[in-house]
């Protein structure tokens, strides 16, 4: 039988560089995606994981990422691709008026319009394959959490895309979302979200948050969130104001 093709964005930290790990460990090459370049990535603790015939550098937040992944995949020939996570995006914690320059931008470049570019580009391959199409969402997409507005904003708008996607690529390619909470990454520092302030020790492993992920994958969910203390959290987001906010927070003695 011949291997499958996967590809993973956001591969160098938190759950897509697990993700990486978890699939090589069962003896496959996926091709990973990152904005670091493969000589910095050399030089650190991971280095093992990535190497030129399966590292492509993309950065998410410019407009011709998709072009750049495209020319990465003709160079080595990969013509279907059998399942593809789009797992990479960039936090933010704060008020909207808070964050620098063009970072509002930015976020919606990462998190949605840069999804949404990758899926056009890849679509043709994961056709060929009749593959999997992972979106990685967020619980943040349905709680009311002050400081997360933005991020949250792009993550609802993620979910969004993947719902009306999935039935108009029905029989084709499957797409799937999968929801996680908050997990022990290097994601709140990179968003501004000091660790003294949070529960992050308390927080599932990315190893463990990756395991659900590709358990659900295979399992061919349409939509997961991980963990079932976080579906219950979802379910309360209707209801309740200030639920991820209560989850996260450390709580005053
Ligand atoms: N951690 C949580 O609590 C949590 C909760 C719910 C959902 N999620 C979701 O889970 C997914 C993975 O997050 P994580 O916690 O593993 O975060 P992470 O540890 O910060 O990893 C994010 C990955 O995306 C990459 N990335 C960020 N900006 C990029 C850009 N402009 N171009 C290319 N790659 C870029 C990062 O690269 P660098 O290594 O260069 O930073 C890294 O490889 C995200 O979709 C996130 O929204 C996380």
């Amino acid at each position: 039988m011949s291997q499958r093709t996967s590809l993973i964005t956001g591969a160098t930290d938190g759950i897509g560089l697990e993700l990486a790990r978890l699939l090589q460990t069962r003896g496959e090459r996926p091709l990973l995606l990152g904005r670091k370049s493969l000589e910095e990535l050399a030089l650190g603790e991971h280095s093992a994981v990535f190497d030129a015939d399966h590292y492509c550098e993309a950065d998410l937040s410019r407009e011709d990422c998709a072009e750049s992944v495209t020319a990465f995949l003709e160079r080595q020939g990969i013509a279907s691709l059998d399942l593809v996570v789009l797992n990479a995006a960039t936090g933010w914690v704060g008020p909207p008026g808070g964050l620098p320059g063009d970072g509002i931008e930015r976020l919606v470049q990462v998190n949605v319009s840069s999804q949404v570019a990758l899926t056009h580009a890849l679509l043709p391959r994961l056709e060929a394959a009749r593959g999997q199409l992972v979106f990685v969402g967020s619980i943040a997409a349905g709680l009311p959490a002050p400081e997360f507005a933005v991020y949250a904003a792009t993550k609802a708008a993620l979910e969004g895309f993947a719902r009306s996607l999935r039935e108009e690529l029905r029989g084709r390619v499957q797409v799937q979302l999968v929801r996680p909470g908050a997990t022990r990454t290097g994601m709140h520092a990179k968003s501004g979200l000091k660790r003294e302030v949070i529960d992050w020790e308390r927080f599932p492993p990315a190893e463990s948050v990756a395991r659900s992920l590709l358990k659900a994958v295979q399992a061919g969910s349409e939509t997961l969130t991980v963990g079932a203390g976080n579906r219950m959290l979802f379910a309360a987001g209707r209801y309740l104001s200030t639920p991820l906010d209560w989850a996260m927070r450390k709580k005053q003695s």
